[in-house]
């Protein structure tokens, strides 16, 4: 008996292009080591193994930025009233009154008067899925950069970053953002060379059953392994002699 041949979806071949293209991409941008780890990301559950690698960026405030008040959009410090319209973008009302209620600062981007985007920043010990980075002083952690998916790609987010860090140097003290970007993620990692970040060190991370293998080097330095089951606490290099903005 003749078996009828799959009638192929339409869709399919669309969406196979746009994998292998991608698949491409990672395989130039980041060699073999990028396509296995976004290989297990797609394909296992990350219940079962978890794997992150990202950089760690470094930026300097005190840079005159381009101001966020042109046209129609601006940026500036979410307050509780605005939690449920910062919410409302991804992360839900009560994640974002958490936060600020832990003092953290949210910049918010808006665009003729609405929530468009966000960006916040913390003092306190920052957990990075088992990572621990410590900040304090003139330094900060910078988290959950968003744009609205129809903002973007018109350099939004980097005007609110911008903004933000010239807004905590307060009268042009120097002032460090650290951040963490995915490898993977192209956009987040275009985004902030062109704002004037600088790569700091290279992390990557994999967990299962409970234990935590993480693997950091800073620039210049060399790898530190550790295998644990609680977080492990990292240290940010030290306040170099860099010029700001350097
Ligand atoms: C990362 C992000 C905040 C960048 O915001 P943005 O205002 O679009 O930033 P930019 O306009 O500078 O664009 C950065 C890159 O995004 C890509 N991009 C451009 N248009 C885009 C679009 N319509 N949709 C998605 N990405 C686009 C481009 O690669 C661009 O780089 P290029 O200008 O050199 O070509 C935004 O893409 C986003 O919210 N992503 C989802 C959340 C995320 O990944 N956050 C970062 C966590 S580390």
């Amino acid at each position: 008996m003749r078996l009828p041949r799959p009638v192929p979806s339409p869709a399919a071949p669309a969406e196979a292009r746009r994998l292998l293209a991608r698949a491409r991409r990672i395989s130039r941008d980041l060699g073999p080591a990028g396509v296995a780890v976004r290989l297990v990301q797609r394909l296992v559950p990350r219940r079962i193994l978890f794997l992150e690698w990202y950089d760690v960026f470094e930026a300097w405030a005190a840079r005159p930025g381009p101001s966020i008040e042109a046209g129609d959009t601006e940026a500036r410090w979410a307050d509780e009233s605005d939690a449920a319209a910062a919410g409302a973008l991804f992360r839900g009302e009560a994640e974002i009154r958490r936060r600020l209620a832990l003092g953290d600062r949210g910049a918010l981007l808006l665009d003729g008067g609405e929530v468009v985007g966000h960006l916040f920043f913390t003092q306190r010990p920052y957990d990075e899925n088992r990572l621990v980075y410590r900040t304090g002083g003139d330094s900060w952690w910078m988290y959950d950069g968003y744009v609205d998916p129809r903002r973007r790609g018109r350099r939004l987010y980097g005007r609110l970053f911008g903004a933000s860090l010239n807004a905590l140097s307060q009268g042009g003290r120097p002032v460090r953002a650290f951040s963490t970007v995915d490898r993977l993620n192209t956009a987040s990692q275009r985004a902030a060379a062109r704002r004037g970040s600088r790569i700091i060190g290279r992390v990557l991370t994999v967990r299962a059953a409970g234990v935590t293998v993480s693997r950091v080097r800073w620039v210049g330095g060399r790898p530190s392994w550790r295998v644990h089951r609680g977080p492990r606490t990292v240290t940010l290099p030290g306040t170099s002699r860099a010029t700001p903005g350097g």
